[in-house]
């Protein structure tokens, strides 16, 4: 790893150690996804209260690159910590990482490229205009279906998550031969938000093209009534009118971490 590619990732990964939402772990892994033009895509563990829900930074990170459409041009990762063998296993079953030379620096720091490291440049941009009406944010989602990585289950989903009603986000679902480590694309649009820094989701429109009753599944549920509980979703009903809900109601005395943590 060049010096000093490794001297600007270490300074963005102590900004990104801020973004992890880690409560249970107190372990704040990040990770950079570099594309070959330098530009660079960040990602950062969240957990859950329910533990197995938790996103890895890796994963966080990859499912983004679908999302914003350049995963094919990824060279590599850098990660803030040696990566752990079930992270490993998740990226060599990715296209193109499977011969990913690895290399460390002595302090933790790690990298795997499938292509040579350029120089690291910006962040990609993820944010988007938030939609004019609900409406239009439906009509959003459905365009962002299109950007799914689906070879698994060919049913793409999309979400646009907006932060503040300031900005949006959107999100796809990324399927993996190992089907636990499968991301929705809810859970994906609100980690790509918190790895940017972006923690108040206020709409989530979703839509599954397929599907005209889609809803969120409940791992869904679970995660978006703990990170995102102030936020309302709209459902593509497609010929129908669009369905209106929130977390809390999708999801009655979910599981969270005061329960946790008294117990
Ligand atoms: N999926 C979502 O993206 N969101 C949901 O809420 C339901 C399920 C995805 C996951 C997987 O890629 C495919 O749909 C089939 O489960």
């Amino acid at each position: 790893m060049s010096g000093s590619l490794l001297a600007s990732a270490r300074s963005h990964f102590a900004t990104l150690r801020a973004r992890a939402y880690v409560p249970f772990s107190d372990r704040p892994h990040s990770v950079l996804l570099v594309l070959r033009d330098g530009r660079w895509i960040p990602g950062v563990r969240i957990e859950s209260a329910s533990y197995s829900l938790s996103i890895s930074a890796i994963g966080n990170a990859v499912t983004t690159a679908y999302s914003l459409r350049c995963f094919d041009a990824v060279a590599g990762i850098v990660s803030s910590a040696p990566l752990s063998a079930a992270d490993r296993v998740y990226l060599q079953a990715l296209d193109g990482f499977s011969g990913a030379a690895s290399t460390s620096n002595g302090q933790g720091a790690t990298a795997y490229w499938r292509t040579p490291p350029p120089e690291l440049g910006t962040a990609v941009d993820p944010t988007r205009p938030v939609p004019a009406s609900s409406e239009a944010g439906i009509s959003a989602a459905r365009n962002v279906a299109t950007a799914a990585h689906v070879p698994e289950s060919h049913f793409p989903v999309g979400a646009v998550l907006v932060h503040n009603n300031q900005i949006a986000i959107p999100g796809v679902n990324v399927e993996h031969p190992d089907w636990t480590r499968i991301l929705c694309a809810e859970r994906n649009a609100l980690s790509t938000a918190y790895a940017y820094g972006y923690t108040h989701c206020t709409a989530l429109y979703l839509s599954c093209p397929q599907a005209p009753n889609g809803s969120p599944c409940g791992a869904c549920r679970q995660v978006l009534a703990e990170r995102a509980p102030e936020a309302t979703l709209y459902m593509d009903r497609h010929d129908a009118p669009m369905e209106q809900s929130t977390p809390a109601a999708l999801l009655p005395s979910f599981f969270n971490s005061s329960d946790l943590i008294s117990g």
